[in-house]
């Protein structure tokens, strides 16, 4: 019997691309070329599975197109580009990359936070322009991060991640707000307090976003939401683009009705709302919240496990609607 047929549409690893070539004739992208929808059809319509980023939508249409698709591995936690309700439709399973990135991504959040809170990518930038030439008592004066409230709207392993940090390592009060509550135990460990997502705006020093994106959370931060926040406070989004309505923040970032902001996603990324690219107050980092070689060579290994035991007749390691979808 032929291997099942495999796309990788994105270049990775080549230790990764080499272990899926012991299971499966692999086609893939190590040039990395941009390819358009159609293009990404083109490849994927004679394959059995896909090893796919969180760049790659795959919708009705893409399974429509694409009989014999069986299961899409994602190589990330975020799984917004799955129409998971079309896989599960046509039998396909999807399977994500939970758990490996958790520390490396809330690691990376609280720089964000440090970097937005302490000024410390627009002092940079002042100090490489040669613009320093003397000590003053208030330059660049910041946010205090310690000892400050930290908000997390999101309270999944990497929001758990960083409560720890912001609780255990910054002597932070941490309010959080989740669809649903914590259990005690948890609550503890990580020493934070449920509150409503208004008291949890209105109340913290700093929030940090680390929510899904789905319908339900579009635009999650918008103009009514940045109005309740102090005019102290920064906000860091390392959870989707889309659940900040990014006009809505550059606004306030400039009228200074938030102090300051650090983005790793952006809504349409890699496009930067222009607004943003001119701001002083605001630290943009180009998607990399869980970009560690050690960390991203294990969601790769961990999409390509999730490919290997599907073919070998198992369940994957992290499926995603393995309940609801009849498997083709
Ligand atoms: C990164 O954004 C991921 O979802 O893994």
């Amino acid at each position: 019997m032929s291997p099942p047929k495999i796309l990788v549409t994105r270049a990775v690893f080549p230790a990764v691309i080499a272990r899926l070539e012991q299971h499966f004739e692999v086609e893939s992208n190590q040039d990395d070329e941009n390819w358009s929808r159609a293009q990404l059809i083109e490849r994927l319509r004679d394959k059995d599975g896909a090893f796919t980023t969180g760049s790659e939508r795959i919708d009705a249409a893409v399974l429509a197109a694409c009989p014999s698709l069986k299961i899409c591995a994602n190589m990330a936690v975020g799984y917004n580009n799955f129409d998971i309700d079309a896989m599960t439709a046509a039998g396909v399973l999807a399977t994500n990359a939970p758990g490996v990135l958790t520390e490396t991504t809330a690691d990376f959040g609280f720089a964000l936070l440090m970097a937005a809170a302490r000024r410390m990518a627009e002092s940079e930038h002042y100090l490489r322009a040669g613009k320093w030439d003397k000590w003053r008592y208030d330059m660049f004066a910041g946010a205090e991060v310690h000892g400050s409230t930290l908000g997390i709207l999101g309270m999944g392993r990497i929001g758990q991640g960083v409560a720890r940090r912001g609780a255990l390592g910054f002597g932070m009060k941490v309010v959080y707000h989740n669809r649903s509550r914590l259990d005690a135990a948890l609550e503890a460990q990580c020493q934070a307090t449920y509150v409503s997502k208004e008291e949890l705006l209105m109340s913290a020093d700093h929030v940090v976003l680390v929510l899904p994106y789905s319908h339900a959370s579009h635009h999650a931060i918008g103009a009514a939401e940045l109005a309740l926040m102090k005019p102290t406070a920064t906000l860091v989004n390392i959870a989707r683009g889309g659940i900040v309505d990014d006009a809505a923040l550059a606004a306030a970032l400039r009228d200074k009705r938030i102090a300051a902001a650090g983005l790793d996603v952006f809504e349409g990324e890699p496009r930067v709302h222009p607004d943003l690219l001119s701001l002083p107050n605001v630290v943009l980092t180009p998607h990399i919240a869980s970009a560690t070689l050690p960390t991203r060579l294990a969601m790769a290994n961990l999409a390509a496990d999730n490919l290997i035991a599907f073919f070998s007749g198992k369940m994957p390691l992290t499926p995603l609607n393995a309940a609801q979808a009849a498997i083709k």
